[in-house]
């Protein structure tokens, strides 16, 4: 069996994690015994700087033929981050309807996280992120430029469709681990699409009687997060409040370079598309430093998503055993190694 898989390094820290990922990917693949045939596009904003957009026009439809997208991270210093986001990785989410951003959070062996030593070791918890709608919109505008009445207005979009299905796949998904389901909210302060939000969830909790579930509001979870871990499992949340979670996750238990992504086409009709939580980092960018794990996690989460759950296992299993044995560390994680040294030691424990 061969996978076709399209790379978008992007910028930055995203060409070397990427780099990384893939090599520990090519491991697992000659170790499993199936195949990979990569395909780079240099889409990024050095490509912007160049040609004045992030990816070619029929960008979409080139990457549509493939089995999954592995993409690194854009963003650079000199182009708006919102031209960098909604010049590639926002359409291509909405193109191909990868409605789930699933973003895993576990604390993993050698990390310096606030929580290690509270009993939290057993920590797992998934954030389930609506991917295609909610507060991320175009809808609205700026008015009365330079004026003293001016102001922005900004839309969000909540349909019946887009929530019903998030906050069913995060219910499939909690009956599967036998966990609860957690709702991000804030039905007291967002007075038309929380409450909607709230009415879906309640109507989807009913036809799931076997699993346990509630709501809470988005600042006393944020607060959870920190104080109470344990008490949660699976939370479903929108695009805006889903985004903030998963960083703030990420960095309780051990930092943004060990959290990895996935944007999903739950019915597989279209690719999806694994990347780190973390951004193109440009503080680090360009030292050889940033931690690959990350990175190679969401290749993990490739994997399991082409149904190679061995070899998605193994990787987990090989990052955990070279983080456990400590000698390999990048400087985020209080070592002195390089990315590359940890993404080789990653491979050859796999
Ligand atoms: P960021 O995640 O790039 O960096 C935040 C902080 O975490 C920095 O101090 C960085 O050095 C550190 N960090 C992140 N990943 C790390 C790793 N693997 N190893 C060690 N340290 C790591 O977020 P920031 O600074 O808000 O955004 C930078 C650029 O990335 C912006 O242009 C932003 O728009 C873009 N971005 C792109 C994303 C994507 O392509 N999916 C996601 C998030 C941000
Ligand atoms: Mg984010």
């Amino acid at each position: 069996n061969t996978y076709r898989i399209a790379s978008i390094p992007g910028d930055g820290i995203g060409v070397d994690v990427t780099a990384e990922a893939r090599k520990v990917l090519d491991q697992a693949a000659s170790r499993f015994g199936f195949g990979l045939e990569w395909t780079e596009f240099d889409w990024s904003c050095e490509r912007y700087s160049k040609t004045g957009t992030m990816m070619p026009e029929d960008g979409i439809e080139r990457l549509a033929p493939f089995d999954a997208v592995l993409l690194g991270a854009v963003g650079f210093p000199g182009v708006p981050d919102h031209v960098s986001l909604w010049g590639l990785l926002i359409p291509i989410r909405r193109a191909f309807s990868q409605y789930v951003n699933l973003r895993p959070v576990r604390l993993l062996p050698g990390t310096s996280s606030v929580l290690a030593g509270r009993g939290a070791e057993e920590l797992e918890m998934v954030i389930v992120r609506e991917n295609s709608e909610g507060e991320y919109s175009t809808l609205g505008g700026r008015h009365n430029a330079g004026q003293p009445g001016e102001f922005a207005l900004q839309e969000s979009v909540f349909t019946r469709v887009g929530v019903e299905r998030i906050i069913r796949y995060a219910f499939e998904l909690a009956r599967a681990r036998t966990g609860r389901v957690t709702s991000a909210t804030k039905s007291n302060g967002i007075i038309h699409t929380m409450p909607f939000w709230d009415e879906v969830f309640a109507a989807v909790a009913a036809e799931y009687p076997d699993v346990s579930s509630d709501q809470c509001h988005i600042d006393a979870l944020a607060a959870r997060v920190v104080q109470q871990p344990d008490r949660i499992d699976v939370v479903v949340a929108s695009n805006l409040f889903g985004d903030i979670l998963s960083d703030l996750a990420a960095a309780v238990t051990g930092g943004l370079g060990m959290a990895p992504s996935g944007n999903i086409n739950p019915p597989g009709e279209h690719p999806s598309m694994f990347e780190a939580v973390h951004g193109s980092a440009p503080d680090i960018a360009g030292q050889g430093i940033a931690n690959p794990v990350a990175q190679v996690l969401a290749s993990a989460m490739l994997l399991e998503h082409l149904g190679e759950k061995a070899a998605a296992q193994a990787v987990n299993t090989a990052v955990e055993t070279v983080l456990a044995e400590g000698g390999t560390l990048t400087p985020d994680l209080g070592g002195r190694s390089t990315t590359e040294e940890l993404g080789s030691a990653i491979a050859a424990a796999l």
